[in-house]
């Protein structure tokens, strides 16, 4: 299968799941509009798509794959309200999100404020019936919280911003990326595998393949980080769907800033070589690597 192919069909498992969050009166509300509009804009739904991968690479059986859908709508909710948030003049200030006006252009920002507020506690909602019907989910559930927050993508925003106008070393700027987009991403790939084996945080420390999953992540996330840092610069916003400029506009710290348009692709293709290496051990303990292998060679040279 394309990762085309895969894209549609993870679009046609994920649509419903996220369209039955809100339901009856709830969808009166203008923050639930809001959330709602952005969530249903278009995105790409790589992360989704990353947790079918990983549930169907590691063997799970039908009987959890609903368990993965809830998962996977929840991480998108998580995802899109850091994009409305980021979005929101004090923070990037954009206009152009998914192909279509940000959500603070079309609600105000007060409302879109609260839509992305609505969404992750609507999401953290979620992590916590899920676990208290299946208590062997307690750890996966945590993860995602924890990588949402200061450990995770709130901390990498955090450095985002306290880094505008400054120049800061390669190691802060690894830290910036691997946190603000790197740990949903991590979210993304390692979590159906815990929800698979029910594992604890020990038992997810020690277990061989968790391992290979949180490294292929790593990868994974900056590969994905640094190639939007590229296309800051080289793509249009037609085809993007966002803006472009953006990063010098604002004096971020990317990867292109700090180590111009050349450095940044070897740094993609370390990335890419380095996702493949642990795709070949994971081979080697047994898996298919196929879905894996297509999503990091579309990566390397996805144009939105
Ligand atoms: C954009 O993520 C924000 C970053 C983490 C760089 P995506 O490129 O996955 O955005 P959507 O979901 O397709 O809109
Ligand atoms: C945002 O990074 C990552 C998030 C946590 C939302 P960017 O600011 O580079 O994302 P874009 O380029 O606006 O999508
Ligand atoms: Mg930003
Ligand atoms: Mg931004
Ligand atoms: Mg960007």
């Amino acid at each position: 299968m394309t990762i085309g192919e895969f894209a549609s069909e993870t679009a046609k498992w994920l649509e419903p799941e996220l369209g039955s969050v809100f339901t009856g009166n709830q969808l009166d509300d203008v923050t639930v509009k809001a959330a709602m509009y952005s969530l249903n804009a278009g995105g790409k739904r790589l992360r989704p798509l990353m947790m079918r991968l990983t549930a169907l690479m590691t063997g799970c059986p039908e009987s959890k794959m609903a368990d993965v859908l809830y998962y996977a709508a929840t991480l998108e909710m998580i995802h899109t309200y850091s994009l409305i948030h980021d979005d929101l003049p004090a923070m990037d200030n954009d206009d152009l999100r998914r192909g279509k006006p940000t959500c603070h252009k079309v609600y105000g920002e007060g409302i879109a404020t609260l839509a992305g507020d609505l969404l992750l506690n609507t999401a953290c909602e979620r992590l916590f019936k899920i676990a208290i019907a299946k208590p062997e989910y307690l750890y996966a559930s945590y993860f995602i919280c924890k990588n949402a927050g200061l450990e995770g993508m709130v901390g990498g925003q955090s450095i985002d911003l306290d880094s505008e106008g400054k120049t800061i070393g390669l190691d802060l700027l690894y830290e910036l990326q691997e946190k603000k987009t790197g740990a949903l991403i991590e979210s993304a790939v390692v979590t159906p595998y815990y929800l698979i084996k029910g594992l604890d945080e020990k038992r997810a420390e020690e277990d061989e393949t968790a391992g290979l999953l949180r490294k292929l992540a790593g990868h994974v996330g900056l590969a994905f980080q640094i190639r939007d840092d590229i296309l800051d610069v080289e793509s249009d916003p037609s085809i993007l769907g966002k803006n472009t400029g953006k990063d010098l506009r604002d004096s971020k710290a990317t990867f292109v800033t700090l180590l111009g348009r050349e450095g940044a692709a070897e740094k993609l293709s370390a990335e890419i070589t380095a996702a493949m290496d642990v795709l070949s051990s994971l081979e080697g303990m047994g898996y298919d690597t196929d879905g894996y292998k297509a999503l990091i060679d579309y990566l390397e040279k996805r144009d939105s």
